[in-house]
């Protein structure tokens, strides 16, 4: 494998204000820091709530934890009439390193679109942030036996029109939908057949560069106890975790898993 530095990205959804986002992270960093953990080996961040990022930065760059966080979405609008949104800038100025795209929940409950996921993959960079590009399947594609051709062609059209350096600079989130929230985790030969079949597609739309250093996370279900498993896989190149990193003892060991 490339040296490509393993992503255990918390994605905190709708949880945690911002008092409780100050609780979280500190003890989170305690656990890391305690366990001796190697920033080299496995990095940690957390995406949270828009109304949390102050809180965050202000302890991570004052405390000098050893995190990187983000957001979980942002407006395809650069500024001006649109109410509620929040731009790239608004998020750039603090200091976020990454911005979740394209979650499921944002395609299925605010009809988010690959071209719309891909205009935003678009924003966030040029916002000079990481995009994280979710992808993945629901259940009766997976019964169908639909999975790769499905997910490529979603791939596809979320990496439409940027360049090789661009698309190895980002993340991709394999989250077969069905085990999102739902305690059903894709085997480890599963979240591999999936994101060996993401690479292979990066290679052949981008070379080769593009497609060594691209990072692909799995998500759906990822806890302390499956994750070692998943990340043997080759392809696999961090998780992208949800009510597993409500936990900072438990999101802990899921980024400290090189440890076991
Ligand atoms: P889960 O969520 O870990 O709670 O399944 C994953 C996600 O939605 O990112």
């Amino acid at each position: 494998m490339a040296n490509r530095v393993p992503l255990m990205a918390g994605n905190w959804k709708m949880n945690l204000n911002h008092v409780e986002a100050a609780g979280v992270v500190q003890k989170l960093a305690w656990s890391l820091k305690d366990a001796k953990h190697d920033a080299s080996q496995s990095e940690a961040a957390v995406m949270v709530p828009f109304t949390d990022l102050r809180t965050v930065q202000t302890l991570v760059e004052g405390d000098k934890l050893p995190l990187t966080y983000g957001a979980q979405d942002v407006s395809l609008h650069a500024s001006g009439a649109y109410t509620g949104e929040i731009s790239a800038d608004m998020l750039a100025k603090l200091s976020c390193a990454y911005v979740v795209v394209g979650h499921s929940e944002r395609r299925d409950y605010h009809g988010e679109t690959d071209e719309i996921i891909n205009e935003k993959a678009k924003v966030v960079l040029a916002g000079g942030m990481i995009p994280i590009v979710c992808v993945g399947e629901k259940l009766d594609i997976r019964k169908a036996g639909e999975q790769v051709p499905f997910v490529l062609a979603q791939v596809d059209k979320v990496l439409a029109d940027l360049s090789a350096e661009q698309v190895a600079s980002l993340v991709i989130a394999y989250e077969p939908v069905w085990a999102i929230g739902t305690g059903e985790v894709a085997t480890p030969d599963d979240a591999q057949e999936v994101c060996g079949a993401i690479r292979a597609r990066v290679a052949e739309l981008l070379g080769a560069e593009a497609s060594d250093a691209v990072r692909i996370q799995y998500g759906g279900s990822v806890k302390s106890g499956n994750v070692v498993e998943l990340m043997a896989k080759p392809d696999v190149d961090g998780a992208l975790v949800g009510g597993a990193s409500l936990d900072p003892e438990e999101f802990a060991k899921i980024v400290l898993f090189y440890q076991r």
